[in-house]
């Protein structure tokens, strides 16, 4: 069983989503922590309703941003994770937490990377500045976490159709909806040894080839 370990700082329906596709049994997984950078979050409420370990790690608290990472890391390493998930997360990994889990964070993203992604693009920031540029699709990406912001190696895409008459609300509840879709199948291929990285790109190998 892959141990998961959630790292939130909102509202959690990602996680939530998580949750419910392992409790179905489509995702061979276990949420075995979950983290957020802020307390009173509605994530926190999800994972106490599933009787899963949370805990707040807020980064002010701490004087450097390694020291802050470190604790990031010690609490993961003490629940034995295999893979982070970034689910909400707001802050942006530091080289030193990415090298600690190498090859085993990842991320969504609310549009198709590389287009509108990047330092300061983040919850309705996305949304919005797809409707000013007036794409017609946009999409959800999930993505292994390197050392850069929403640059790491692509796992998994889907488009979502822009609406004359959206909102960067209605527009981020639609693509909300695939978020919750894609971001289970990503896991699932992880959790079945399905993901070959080579460089940039991840191969998608079928259950014959593992
Ligand atoms: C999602 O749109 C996710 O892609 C982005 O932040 C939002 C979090 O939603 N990174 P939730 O906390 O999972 O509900």
């Amino acid at each position: 069983m892959l141990r998961l370990g959630v790292l939130v700082s909102g509202s959690g329906s990602n996680l939530q989503s998580i949750l419910d596709n392992i409790k179905s049994g489509y995702l061979p997984a276990e949420v075995v922590v979950v983290i957020s950078s802020k307390a009173g979050v509605y994530a926190l409420e999800r994972a106490k309703k599933h009787n899963i370990p949370a805990t707040v790690v807020i980064p002010k608290k701490y004087k450097t941003r390694e020291e802050y990472e470190d604790e990031l890391i010690k609490t993961l390493n003490s629940y034995n994770v295999d893979l982070v998930i970034l689910a909400g997360y707001i802050r942006v990994l530091s080289p030193y937490f990415v090298r600690a889990f190498q090859g085993k964070i990842m991320n969504i993203h609310p549009a198709l990377i590389p287009s509108f992604c990047g330092e300061g693009y983040y919850g309705e920031k996305v949304h919005r500045a797809v409707m000013d540029y007036g794409v017609k699709v946009t999409g959800v990406t999930v993505h292994f976490v390197d050392e850069g912001a929403d640059t790491g190696p692509i796992i998994l895409q889907r488009t979502v159709p822009v609406m004359d008459d959206d909102t960067p609300e209605t527009l981020a509840a639609r693509v909300l909806e695939e978020e919750h879709r894609i971001y289970p199948d990503a896991i699932k291929l992880y959790a079945e040894g399905r993901l070959q990285i080579s460089g940039r790109t991840v191969k998608i190998i079928s259950k014959e080839e593992i």
